[in-house]
């Protein structure tokens, strides 16, 4: 498979063609994203949760995203593979946040960064794409501000948030990002933005209108322990979860009632040396 570049998205968005997009944390979860196709990469902050077990993405560090994007671009071969910038990395100034993602390319190796926010992130996005490094902006939901929009909350239900998406969305363009996630705003706001944009528009619980789509792997694979909460648009695609808990299950099973290991799984030893070896 060929790489995908920046120009290769470009010609997808086009021709109309959806792009796809899926999370990765590390090796093995980059590579089956990467194997089975995915145009997109993203080493999510969204890592926190479901790679280190934190109640929310605040407490992520650039050390953190620096280590999980170098492991997931030891699987990623083909996939174009975009970092978040985690929160406390970007805000303070343009020149913090080219700092951060110089980083995150230098270090972590990816193709791109990514962060949340629209027309107060202008400056940051001119000072990083400016350096040469490709930006995807991130609007409606953005999760690291979720005390300030009080939770998880759908953005741009009433017409005032529609036209902010619409606004964020516009100077985020304008300011050279590549694409920008729409998350968790209605299927009529992402149709119409993505309709007035010249760059492609990832959605993530933004309806079928958008130019990509963009899921938490762990979720879309049924990848989490039990009682995980889920937002309505986390389409499980599989039981991923329930596969790993039965094999355990069958493996303590197997070690408890003595069947495993059977024959098969040892080493034998020469008959002449074990007849030595018991003397
Ligand atoms: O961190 C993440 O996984 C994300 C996606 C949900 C867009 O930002
Ligand atoms: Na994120």
């Amino acid at each position: 498979r060929k790489k995908t570049t920046l120009p290769a998205l470009a010609a997808m968005h086009r021709r109309r063609e959806p792009i796809t997009m899926l999370t990765a944390h590390d090796f093995p979860s980059a590579h089956a994203a990467d194997q089975a196709g995915m145009d997109m990469v993203l080493v999510g902050d969204s890592l926190a949760m479901v790679a280190l077990g934190m109640e929310d993405t605040s407490a992520v560090t650039l050390d953190d995203m620096v280590l999980h994007s170098r492991s997931v671009m030891r699987g990623a071969r083909a996939a174009f593979v975009v970092a978040d910038l985690p929160m406390g990395s970007y805000e303070v100034s343009p020149e913090q946040a080219l700092q951060s993602a110089i980083r995150l390319v230098k270090e972590g190796r990816v193709h791109a960064v990514k962060l949340e926010g629209g027309r107060e992130m202008e400056g940051q996005i001119r000072k990083i794409t400016g350096a040469g490094i490709p930006v995807l902006a991130h609007v409606g939901l953005t999760p690291q501000r979720q005390n300030a929009l009080g939770g998880f909350r759908v953005q741009g239900k009433s017409v005032a948030g529609a036209v902010k998406v619409l606004q964020d969305a516009r100077a985020v363009e304008a300011a050279g990002a590549f694409g920008v996630v729409l998350e968790a705003v209605p299927a009529e706001v992402a149709e119409l933005v993505t309709g007035k944009l010249g760059i492609p528009t990832i959605g993530i619980g933004a309806g079928a209108g958008c130019s990509g789509q963009v899921l938490v792997q762990v979720d879309m694979l049924g990848y989490y322990p039990p009682g995980r909460f889920l937002p309505k648009f986390a389409k499980r695609f599989g039981d991923v979860w329930g596969e790993a808990t039965r094999a355990i299950e069958a493996y303590k099973s197997e070690v408890k009632g003595g069947t495993y290991p059977a024959p098969e799984h040892t080493y034998p030893m020469p008959k002449e040396e074990v007849a030595e070896f018991e003397k």
